[in-house]
C-alpha cells in the first residue's frame, strides 16, 4: 500500500459511502451472530451517521485513500466518557496501521472533548481488535457473559492522558504539556 492514508472527520457528502463500508465490515464479522449484524447494519445508516455530526463533529473518524473511505471510527461523547462503538477497515486495506491510526485520533481528541476515559465493549473471540486496544493501553476490566445479543463481550476502558493535545483535529498532532508540568522542569533547570 503506497498511497497516503488521511485521517479525519466524516464529511456530511460522504455518508451513504461510511455507511456501505460498516455492512460489508459488520456482515463480514463471522464472530457476531445474524441478530448481532442485522441490528448494527440497521442502525447505522446514511442518515443516522450524517446526524450524528451534526451534533459533534467528531463522531465518525473516517481513513480516505484519496475520495475512498477505507476505515471508520464511531464513537459518541456520554457523560464525561467517550464511548467507542464501531471502528473498522475495508478488508482490502487492513494490517496497514488504519485501525492503529483511527483509535490515535480519536484518543487525541478526548481530551478536547471533555473526556476523562475511553470506554468499549469487545466481543470475547475478536483477538486483533482485542491487541490493538491493549498496545494503545486499554485495559481489560471483565467479561460480560450472554451480552449483547445473547454473546460474550470484553468490557475495556483508558484513562486519557493528562497531556493537552493540540491540533488533533487536522492530520498532524502536537502535544503540549501542561502550564504546570511546564513550570516544575523549569524551576528543575534553574
Ligand atoms: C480490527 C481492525 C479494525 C484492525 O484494523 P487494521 O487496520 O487491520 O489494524 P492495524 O493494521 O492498525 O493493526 C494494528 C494492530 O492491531 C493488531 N491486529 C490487527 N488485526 C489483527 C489480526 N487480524 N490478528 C491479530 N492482531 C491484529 C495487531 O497488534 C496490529 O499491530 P501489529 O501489526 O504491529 O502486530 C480490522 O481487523 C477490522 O475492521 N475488523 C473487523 C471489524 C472489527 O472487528 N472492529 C472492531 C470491533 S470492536
Amino acid at each position: 500500500m503506497h498511497q497516503t492514508i488521511q485521517i479525519r472527520r466524516m464529511r456530511p457528502s460522504e455518508g451513504l459511502a461510511v455507511g456501505r463500508l460498516m455492512k460489508r465490515v459488520i456482515q463480514g464479522c463471522s464472530i457476531y451472530n445474524d441478530k448481532a449484524k442485522k441490528s448494527e447494519v440497521a442502525k447505522y445508516s446514511a442518515a443516522e451517521l450524517k446526524e450524528r455530526i451534526a451534533v459533534d463533529p467528531d463522531a465518525v473518524l473516517v481513513a480516505a485513500a484519496g475520495r475512498k473511505v477505507v476505515g471508520f471510527c464511531v464513537n459518541g461523547r456520554d457523560d464525561g466518557l467517550l464511548l467507542l462503538e464501531w471502528y473498522g477497515v475495508d478488508p482490502a486495506w487492513r494490517q496497514h496501521g488504519i485501525g492503529r491510526q483511527l483509535l490515535e485520533k480519536l484518543i487525541a481528541s478526548a481530551r478536547r472533548r471533555g473526556s476523562h476515559k475511553l470506554w468499549c465493549d469487545t466481543h470475547i473471540a475478536n483477538t486483533g481488535s482485542a491487541k490493538l486496544l491493549c498496545s494503545l493501553g486499554f485495559q481489560p476490566l471483565c467479561t460480560l457473559h450472554n451480552h449483547w445479543y445473547g454473546q460474550d463481550f470484553v468490557l475495556w476502558e483508558k484513562m486519557v492522558p493528562r497531556m493537552a493535545v493540540v491540533g488533533d483535529d487536522e492530520n498532524h498532532s502536537e502535544v503540549r504539556r501542561p502550564q504546570a508540568m511546564v513550570r516544575t522542569l523549569i524551576r528543575r533547570a534553574v
